[in-house]
Formats: structure tokens, C-alpha cells, sequence
């Protein structure tokens, strides 16, 4: 059997027949760039997220990057975030000058530790912005990040790139930070057939400047108030994703349901299986384990079949783009720990039982159980 580690064709083919006739509705409509189908979108996601505003992006990476310059962030400042994750949430901003700080994460989650947190901000001077990540889609613990950066004054931008739909405490992520930044890359929960990515924020002032800087820093047409780019989301891409909005929380269901029978299938082997806080709802947009034999029993995966991947194997301060920052082996010891030890199983919504259990039998003859 062979089970890989996404199926988008598969998961695709319930709503094919839709996504076709809302194609040759834009077709005829003759409007692509942000008209109509955009606007809708924004509302719609806007109110999904509990938030005032949306701003459609041409990607993830912009969304933090706009985000962070509508926060009035710039060259020099120092931003912190969390070493373990994919390496736009730091580049997306020091490609800009800004100076990435990392702090390590908490041993269950692989999010953000509040406490080393406290530490980071402690004892560096001149940070501007907190990047807290959902990572693998759990939520990280904004109470204590949110009351840590209100008494050091340090801004958050929520990284919910992996996390669209997920609660901390029955409140969607996204809608704690100054401003939040969602992907709409095509494997994520909520994902677009191409690039595509979006702002969220209760913010008035951060709106009107993310709308700016999406299109050439434009207020009016040939008036460009401030310095910009072009990062416009599609509205073909906008009118596919608002009608994939509507099935977000079921697939999102499914998923986790197919956690439910992982956790299952898998209680009793030396795996440190995914933990979900009680106060969390996990969206498992990866359903990553730990295993101090994680590169043979790869192997032993793909022997039988079986597509896996690291989420990430090199910590973004061990990547050399940031070899500059002097941070070393060691530096993060959870983090670095992790990354030699983390395997992302196959994970989506029309993943079958069957296909679960395959990946859990090979597991366990890996272990001679
Ligand atoms: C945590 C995280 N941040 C940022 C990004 C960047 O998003 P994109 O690939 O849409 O630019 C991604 C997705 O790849 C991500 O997983």
C-alpha cells in the first residue's frame, strides 16, 4: 500500500465539480485582481476569525511581512520568535533589516515558552515584535505571551501560517495579536491552488497601512502615498478559498479525527506522540511524533510505502543566512533536540483508516511489537 504524506487530488475531488464553475464564473466575470471575490473573502474570513479586518496577500511570507511593516516595524528593530519553524516566519521580516531574535520552545507543543520568553525580553534590549507560531496548528499559550509582551511594550504578530481555525481557549488564533499572518500554500488547512496568503488585525491603522503596501503603497490610483509592493492575492484564488471556508471546520474535524485513531493505533509504542492542551484545540495541519530512532524508522517507512517529512530538520539559527547573528550549536537545546528527533506522519482530511493503520502496523514492526 502505498500512503502519502498529502493527497490534495484527493481531498480536491469532493468539491471539483464547485471550484470548476466558480473558475468559469471569474472567466466571465473578466475581474482578477482584487475585485469582488477578494472583498468577499476578506469579510468572510474576517468574520470566520472573529476580527474587524482582512487583507488578502500573494503569500504566507508577505502576510508577515506586510504585517509587520503596517506595525510601523523597521530596520534595526528586533523582532523574537521561536527557531523550530519553517523559515519564513524570520526571513519574511530580517530580509527587511529587521534583527531576529530566537527564544526556545516548550518540550510538549514545540511552541513558544512563555518563560524563556521573559528570559529573551529580560535581557535583550530593543524588542519591537513577538512572533509567536501555532506550529504543526497548536495553539501557543497567548495569555502569558500577551501579558509578558504588554509590560516589556513588545507588539505580536501571530504566525497561524499552520493553524487556520484552531482555539485557544474557544477564541480562533489570529485574533489575539496586533496584527496575524495566515498561508494559503496549497498543502495547508485552508489552502489556495497556487500562493496565496492573508492579514488579519483589529487594528484600523494597521489595515489601512497593510492595504497600502500590498499594492505599490497606493491610496488612490497613481497616488502612492508610501513605498510598496506588489502582493495581491488572485481573485481566482480568493473565490476558490471562500468557497473552501465553508468546509474548513469539517476537514479540520476529519483531521482530527484521524488524530483521535493515531493516538490509538500508536499509545503503546516508545513514540512521544503530539500533545493537545486542555485548553487547546489542535487543527493537526501535520501530525508530528518523536523518535530517538527517527531516521531509520523513516527508512522502515518508506521501505513499506510510506511518505514522511521533517518539519524542520535545521533550526533556522543554524541556517547560514543567519550565521551572522552568532547564535551556535547549543543555543536552543529544545529546539535543536527536536529537530534530530521529529517525524511528520501522513496527515489530511481524506487520509482512510486503513491507510492509518498500514502506517501504524509498520510502526510497530519497527519496534517488534
Ligand atoms: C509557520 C509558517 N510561516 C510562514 C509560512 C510561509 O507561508 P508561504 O509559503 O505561503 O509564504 C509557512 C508556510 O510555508 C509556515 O508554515
Amino acid at each position: 500500500m502505498i500512503v502519502k504524506m498529502f493527497n490534495l487530488e484527493r481531498d480536491h475531488e469532493e468539491i471539483k465539480k464547485d471550484l470548476l464553475r466558480i473558475f468559469e464564473g471569474v472567466m466571465s466575470d473578466g475581474e482578477f485582481i482584487l475585485g469582488k471575490e477578494v472583498r468577499a473573502l476578506e469579510e468572510a474570513f474576517a468574520s470566520y476569525n472573529k476580527v474587524r479586518y482582512a487583507i488578502g496577500v500573494s503569500n504566507g511570507t508577505d502576510a508577515i511581512r506586510i504585517g509587520g511593516l503596517a506595525l510601523d516595524l523597521k530596520a534595526g528593530d528586533k523582532f523574537v520568535t521561536t527557531p523550530n519553524t519553517y523559515v519564513a516566519s524570520a526571513m519574511a521580516l530580517s530580509i527587511h533589516g529587521l534583527i531576529p531574535i530566537f527564544c526556545d520552545i516548550e518540550y510538549e507543543t514545540y511552541n513558544m515558552d512563555p518563560e524563556r520568553l521573559e528570559e529573551v525580553l529580560k535581557k535583550e534590549e530593543g524588542v519591537k515584535l513577538c512572533i509567536p507560531v501555532h506550529l504543526y496548528g497548536h495553539p501557543c499559550r497567548m495569555d502569558e505571551i500577551m501579558n509578558i509582551c504588554n509590560r516589556y511594550g513588545v507588539k505580536i504578530m501571530e504566525d497561524a501560517c499552520q493553524a487556520h481555525g484552531a482555539l485557544y481557549k474557544d477564541k480562533k488564533v489570529g485574533s489575539f495579536g496586533d496584527v496575524a499572518a495566515f498561508s494559503f500554500y496549497p498543502t495547508k488547512n485552508l489552502g489556495c491552488y497556487g500562493d496565496g496568503g492573508i492579514i488579519v488585525t483589529n487594528s484600523e491603522e494597521a489595515y489601512r497601512k497593510a492595504i497600502m503596501l500590498r499594492n505599490y503603497g497606493q491610496t488612490d490610483k497613481h497616488v502612492h502615498t508610501i513605498e510598496g509592493f506588489n502582493s495581491r492575492l488572485d481573485e481566482i484564488q480568493a473565490a476558490f478559498l471562500r468557497h473552501k471556508l465553508d468546509h474548513l471546520d469539517h476537514w479540520n474535524e476529519r483531521r482530527r479525527h484521524n488524530a483521535w485513531f493515531y493516538r490509538k493505533e500508536l499509545e503503546d509504542t516508545p513514540l512521544t506522540l503530539p500533545a493537545e492542551a486542555p485548553w487547546a484545540r489542535h487543527v493537526y495541519h501535520l501530525y508530528v511524533v518523536r523518535s530517538k530512532e527517527r531516521d531509520s524508522l523513516r527508512q522502515h517507512l518508506s521501505d513499506n510505502g510510506i511518505s514522511t517529512l521533517i518539519h524542520y530538520p535545521t533550526p533556522i539559527h543554524l541556517q547560514g543566512a543567519y550565521a551572522g547573528l552568532g547564535y551556535k550549536e547549543g543555543s536552543f537545546a529544545r529546539a535543536e533536540e527536536a529537530a534530530k528527533e521529529i517525524i511528520s506522519l501522513p496527515m489530511y482530511p481524506t487520509l482512510k483508516q486503513d491507510e492509518i493503520l498500514h502506517v501504524c502496523r509498520c510502526i510497530g514492526d519497527f519496534y517488534g511489537l
